[in-house]
């Protein structure tokens, strides 16, 4: 199966991944083809083991099925105690980009690695009330740094605007060790705040609610996602 690692995107473009948890989940095929259609640039999975947060998802074999159904990269979102058990089943299952919790039971340099030995890019994310120094040490080996914007575990909640300082705090790390890894941002995203989330240097957009439960439609909702381009910092030269 051949990977698209976010190591292949540039961190110049704004790129929209909408969150399954939003769908009907008794409709994954045809929410996934309209994701698609809607120029939407790759997929978010958020995988919840009931443990590390309060909410069960699914698991690698619900992944692979989808598989058949895009060809858009999976941007998988492990919210698990022990994501080193489950790497390589989501590889095989056809993730192309895995990111894992600081916050989890692991070693996170050996995480990265074996991310990394099985062809997919590997991010690294942090609860709201991490603050951005406990990633600071697999900095240099991250492909993607996910902040979170609401606590993980459910869809459907406010954002919270403090994070922004976060992702601010987090551009300036990368481009003080010459990083050119994306910023994704995962929570209560809309398209009333999603041009602050680009400005303070976020380049990755998770949405679930605001593009599977648009009133204006999935199309329209990943569109307007992704005009906050314009908003984007014109820096990072080389990236
Ligand atoms: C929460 C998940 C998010 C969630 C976002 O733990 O990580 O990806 O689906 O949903 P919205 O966009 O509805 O806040
Ligand atoms: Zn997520």
């Amino acid at each position: 199966m051949i990977k698209h690692p976010l190591s292949e995107f540039k961190n110049n473009r704004l790129l929209v991944s909408p969150s399954v948890l939003a769908c009907n989940f008794a409709c994954l095929a045809s929410e996934l083809e309209a994701a698609e259609r809607a120029e939407a640039d790759m997929i978010h999975l958020d995988i919840m083991d009931g443990h590390f947060v309060p909410n069960i998802t699914f698991g690698p074999p619900v992944v692979a099925s989808m598989r058949k159904y895009t060809a858009l990269p999976f941007d998988v979102h492990l919210m698990l105690v022990h994501p080193e058990r489950y790497i390589e089943p989501f590889a095989e299952a056809g993730a192309d980009h895995i990111t894992f919790h600081i916050e989890s039971e692991c070693d996170p340099a050996a995480v990265v690695r074996q991310i990394h030995a099985l062809g997919c890019s590997a991010g690294i994310t942090l609860k709201p009330g991490t603050p951005a120094s406990a990633i600071e040490a697999v900095l240099p080996e991250i492909d993607m740094v996910l902040v979170m914007s609401v606590e993980p575990g459910f869809g459907g909640q406010k954002f919270q605007p403090e994070m922004l300082k976060k992702a601010t705090e987090i551009r300036k790390m990368l481009r003080r060790i010459g990083s050119h890894a994306h910023i994704e941002i995962d929570g209560g995203i809309t398209h009333e705040n999603v041009r602050d989330a680009a400005a303070a240097g976020v380049n990755v957009i998770v949405a679930g609610t605001a593009v599977f439960r648009a009133p204006e439609g999935i199309r329209a909702a990943v569109a307007e996602l992704h005009d906050a381009q314009k908003a984007l910092p014109k820096e990072e030269p080389g990236s």
